[in-house]
């Protein structure tokens, strides 16, 4: 069977499936670069349902033991009832190794030249996994047309929040 390194994906990048990109990244079980980080991103934010702003986004989540896992933005007709690509990677992010566990999140949408930063409400939902670990989560800011990256932590994106840590002894135990 072909052996598919990880720069013949990123330079293949929009004919391989999310899943198998899944399962090497898995597979290979160690760190990978920024680059490539996006990358599974941008694979992602191809597989987004947004047929109504038409603004597609992907997620890729690393954890501390190299395991990524990817979401997309899925919207629906009661426009207030969608869901953004980071808080659907972090959902899976739980199932697949623990919140706990994030080390790095690549977040990448649109189709022009501007950087795609967390919405606050994503601010909100990766300074949870923060809190939990003690980490201060790396964020990797991407364009839709790969241009443009921003190297941020999550302690920048949301300075003085309110998570886990702040509810005084009555947190996740
Ligand atoms: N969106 C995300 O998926 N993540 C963000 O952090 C910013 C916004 C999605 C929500 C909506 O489907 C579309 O982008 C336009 O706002």
């Amino acid at each position: 069977m072909e052996e598919w390194t990880l720069n013949q994906i990123q330079g293949d990048v929009l004919r391989v499936p999310s899943a198998v990109l899944f399962l090497i990244a898995v597979a290979k079980d160690k760190s990978m670069t920024d680059e490539q980080l996006l990358g599974l991103a941008r694979v992602a934010a191809a597989r987004a349902y947004a047929p109504y702003s038409n603004f597609h986004v992907g997620c890729a989540i690393e954890s501390v033991d190299g395991k990524v896992v990817t979401g997309a933005n899925m919207e629906n007709a009661c426009y207030r009832l969608g869901v953004c690509a980071e808080q659907s990677a972090l959902t899976t992010a739980q199932h697949q190794f623990g919140l706990d566990k994030i080390a790095r999140i690549a977040v990448v949408g649109g189709s022009g030249g501007m950087i795609c930063t967390p919405c606050g409400g994503c601010r909100q939902a990766i300074l949870e996994a923060a809190q939990l670990s003690g980490r201060d989560v790396e964020i990797l800011c991407g364009s839709g047309d790969g241009s443009a990256v921003e190297h941020h932590r999550i302690g920048q994106l949301i300075p003085f929040g309110f998570g886990p840590a702040n509810l005084d002894g009555s947190g996740p135990t």
